[in-house]
């Protein structure tokens, strides 16, 4: 036992990797835990969202947690910005990571590009509000797929510089949760690079609220090798698309990926394909039905995410009072 927290950012295509990395584990997580998974709106903004744009997006990933099958009475859903406490706890942040720590982020590299003058002050310090999130809340265990890694050990050094320097056991020191067997998702086009909302190409990634034909197009136009697929795991070395994708089917059937690679020993790629793509459609679909009902009329949603933030709020007040009184802050 002990408190979850995660996030999703509102910034449209959600993804089979934030799916099988994230989204599914949440579900999966539930009946273990205290769980509170929060819409990151005030990470989306680190660079442009159109602002219209970004309530529909805001909405949709509440849309998304709710039809993979998240209990908004069980757990807590709700979007970042309602609740102060995370700005507030992140200026605290601010002074108390290093600049040298949020240097080596290679997020905000990879983000802020070739021209890092140009990239948002809130991008650089993006890390900081990401601990703030989790410790607004003192949450204990936070599931992510393995790109979010070195933000989560930032987080344990924010806890553990701020437990020292006011001589306190304030914090947990957080664990990841990296779960299953499609943590790294990666792209379609391409076995190196991560699958991701930002590319360019939509037949990159499989959207969650992509259509049935649309999901078997893009699968069977993936990147493959021209072998058959190995008899073992490790026939899997050296080949990016083949461990992609039968990871990506692993995951799916709730299988290990020597599971999936002894069921397709020595198969042909169009073969293995071919179910891959009736899999992926029979677990996405019913969820991008159910976000679409969903999406129609957005009252549920608005009325989950405004009584999620107020139980979010209600949770991080006394953990905000306490640290402002560690801290010095004078209060009435
Ligand atoms: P975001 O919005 O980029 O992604 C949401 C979740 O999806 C996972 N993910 C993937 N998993 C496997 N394969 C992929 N290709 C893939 N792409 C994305 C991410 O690891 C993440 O778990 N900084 C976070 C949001 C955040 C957060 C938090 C998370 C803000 N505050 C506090 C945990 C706790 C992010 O940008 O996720």
């Amino acid at each position: 036992t002990g408190r979850i927290f995660s996030g999703v950012q509102p910034t449209g295509n959600l993804h089979l990797g934030n799916y099988l990395g994230a989204i599914r584990n949440f579900v999966a997580l539930q009946h273990d835990y205290e769980c509170i998974y929060c819409v990151v709106d005030m990470h989306a903004i680190t660079v442009w969202q159109d602002p219209a744009e970004l309530k529909t997006a805001t909405r949709e990933v509440a849309a998304a947690y709710l039809a993979a099958g998240i209990e908004p009475k069980t757990s807590i859903i709700f979007n970042q910005s309602q609740v102060s406490a995370h700005a507030e706890l992140a200026w605290i942040f601010n002074c108390v990571a290093r600049m040298g720590w949020l240097n080596r982020m290679t997020q905000f590299k990879e983000k802020a590009g070739k021209h890092r003058e140009n990239a948002s002050v809130g991008l650089f310090v993006y890390p900081n509000l990401m601990a703030a999130d989790i410790l607004a809340y003192k949450a204990t265990h936070v599931p992510v797929g393995d790109d979010q890694r070195q933000h989560l050990e930032l987080c344990r050094d924010i806890a553990i510089k701020f437990n020292f320097d006011y001589k306190t056991e304030c914090f947990p020191v957080t664990e990841p949760l990296i779960m299953g067997a499609a943590t790294r998702v990666m792209s379609l086009r391409d076995g190196t690079s991560k699958m991701s909302k930002s590319d360019p190409s939509d037949n990159s990634r499989i959207n969650i609220t992509d259509d049935a034909d649309t999901i078997a197009k893009k699968i069977r136009r993936a990147k493959t090798d021209p072998h058959p697929l190995p008899e073992s795991v490790e026939g899997l070395a050296e080949r990016p698309e083949a461990h992609n994708l039968m990871g990506i089917y692993a995951a799916l059937s709730d299988q290990t990926r020597e599971d999936v690679v002894s069921a397709f020993a020595g198969a042909q790629f169009s073969a293995f394909k071919q179910q891959l793509a009736d899999l992926a459609v029979e677990k996405l679909a019913p969820i991008a039905a159910e976000m679409r009902r969903l999406m129609d009329a957005p009252d549920h949603v608005d009325a989950v995410l405004a009584d999620g933030a107020d139980r979010a709020a209600a949770l991080a007040a006394p953990i905000l009072a306490e640290v402002k009184d560690i801290v010095g802050f004078l209060r009435r």
